[in-house]
């Protein structure tokens, strides 16, 4: 994408700028008054394939996801991964922005204030660098992890206040009203259960139990992850930011792309009362709980910041339980597949021109679009439920005790 060099000078240069404007008083000086709300006008979101609407695309202007039938809800391929819009579109449109460009979209002329998404679709919270030393995995697909969609975050404050004449409040003017939403992780975790695959289903190996992965998830790359997350919603916060909104990981158990890929890896797995695997699931529960220990010690130390967790997890459940109330026939079949139980073949993805795979007729009654990703009907839905807790308004801007900036 870019020279290193290039990138290391704008990033110290970035580092700088902010350092110097938020020596000036930020918050405090808004506090005179006690505590006050503002209007967001701004979301940055950062995360992986849930909430990429074209940065993916933008990287690799031949994959799948820029084809159709993806995006044939709304007419034609976004990069998103979907029939359709994704949660974030939703939660844009609840504040009353349109929905952020992707970041790799944005062109220097922009002068749009709405925000960004740097979501980019197949990223880890991790660095490609420690998910090869510590498990010799391989990125998939883009490279764009956590701490490169946050170098573009300081690239984008960067460029919109030099436009804006290096205005000393810009970035805390900015910030302030701004909401910043992560959801990342579920990659990592799927990459290491499934790091084996193609050795077991090649019978070069065997793997009978699932319990040995899960373990390693969780004593060593969890911590890993949780640290990655709440390192990086603290820096965000040292720029200024004031409104975080973090959910945690899908029921992935329950996706079409876990029912058929585990049990050819897995044997000896529990289904639950939904058709989930359950051990999938009580692993994703366990991040969600670390998650929001995590949360919960930030907002302690950061109480000027209004740190907003939703459970997507039990949103999830809860939408799956009820699906045919909410109008959805097909919970555990792809919309967009090539067959197969859950409509999923492994390695054919919806848009893959070789494969042939063709969409459903009624992709709105399908919860799931594809292998992992849900339909604009089902996201619709989730946003529903999740809105209402990002809402709260009005935004209380928090002011710190005088002695935190003394
Ligand atoms: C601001 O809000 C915090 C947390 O809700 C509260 O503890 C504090 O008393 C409020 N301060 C003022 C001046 O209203
Ligand atoms: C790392 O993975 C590659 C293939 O993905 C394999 O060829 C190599 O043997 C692995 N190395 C170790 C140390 O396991
Ligand atoms: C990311 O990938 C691109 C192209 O594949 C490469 O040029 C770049 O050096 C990589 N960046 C990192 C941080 O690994
Ligand atoms: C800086 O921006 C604020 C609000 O964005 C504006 O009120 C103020 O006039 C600007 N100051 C300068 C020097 O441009
Ligand atoms: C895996 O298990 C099968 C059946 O139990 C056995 O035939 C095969 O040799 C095993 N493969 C390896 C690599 O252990
Ligand atoms: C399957 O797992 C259960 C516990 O989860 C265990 O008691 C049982 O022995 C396992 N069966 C096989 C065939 O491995
Ligand atoms: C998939 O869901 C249907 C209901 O829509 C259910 O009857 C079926 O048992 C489920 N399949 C599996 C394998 O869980």
């Amino acid at each position: 994408m870019m020279k290193t060099t290039t990138t290391a000078t704008i990033t110290t240069t970035v580092f700088l700028f902010l350092l110097c404007f938020c020596a000036a008083p930020c918050k405090t000086e808004h506090c005179a008054g006690g505590n006050h709300s503002v209007k967001i006008k701004s979301l940055f979101q950062f995360g992986d394939s849930f909430a990429d609407t074209g940065n993916a695309l933008h990287l690799y202007p031949n994959s799948w996801v820029g084809k159709p039938p993806n995006g044939i809800t709304i007419g034609k391929p976004t990069g998103r991964f979907s029939d359709g819009l994704v949660i974030f579109d939703y939660i844009a449109k609840a504040l009353g922005l349109d929905s952020p460009t992707p970041y790799l979209d944005i062109t220097g002329k922009s002068t749009r204030s709405n925000g960004a998404n740097f979501a980019v679709g197949g990223v880890t919270a991790l660095s490609g660098d420690t998910l090869m030393k510590r498990w010799n995995i391989s990125l998939p697909f883009a490279n764009s992890t956590l701490d490169v969609q946050l170098q573009w975050f300081r690239r984008y404050l960067l460029r919109t206040c030099r436009r804006r004449n290096n205005n000393k409040s810009c970035v805390s003017d900015l910030l302030e009203s701004s909401l910043m939403s992560i959801e990342i992780g579920g990659n990592d975790y799927t990459l290491l259960l499934l790091k084996d695959e193609q050795d077991i289903l090649a019978h070069k190996k065997n793997r009978t139990f699932i319990s040995g992965p899960i373990e390693e998830a969780k004593k060593s790359m969890l911590p890993l992850v949780i640290h990655k997350i709440t390192s990086a919603l603290k820096r965000m916060m040292s720029d200024g930011a004031t409104q975080v909104f973090v959910h945690g990981l899908y029921p992935y158990g329950c996706t079409p792309g876990y029912l058929t890929r585990f049990p050819a890896v897995f044997h000896n797995l529990t289904v639950d009362k939904l058709g989930c695997i359950k051990e999938a699931n009580d692993f994703v529960k366990y991040h969600n709980h670390h998650l929001r220990q995590g949360l919960l010690e930030l907002q302690e130390q950061n109480r000027e910041v209004n740190i907003i967790y939703v459970d997507i997890y039990k949103i999830m459940r809860s939408l799956l339980t009820h699906a045919s109330s909410l109008g959805f026939a097909k919970t555990n079949v792809t919309c967009c597949g090539a067959g197969g139980k859950y409509n999923y073949v492994y390695t054919v993805f919806c848009g893959d021109y070789r494969s042939g795979v063709r969409p459903c007729k009624q992709p709105g009654k399908y919860v799931f679009w594809d292998e992992f990703h849900l339909s604009q009907a089902a996201s619709q839905q989730i946003a529903k439920r999740m809105i209402p807790k990002i809402l709260k308004k009005p935004y209380p801007v928090v002011c710190p005790r005088a002695l935190s900036y003394g």
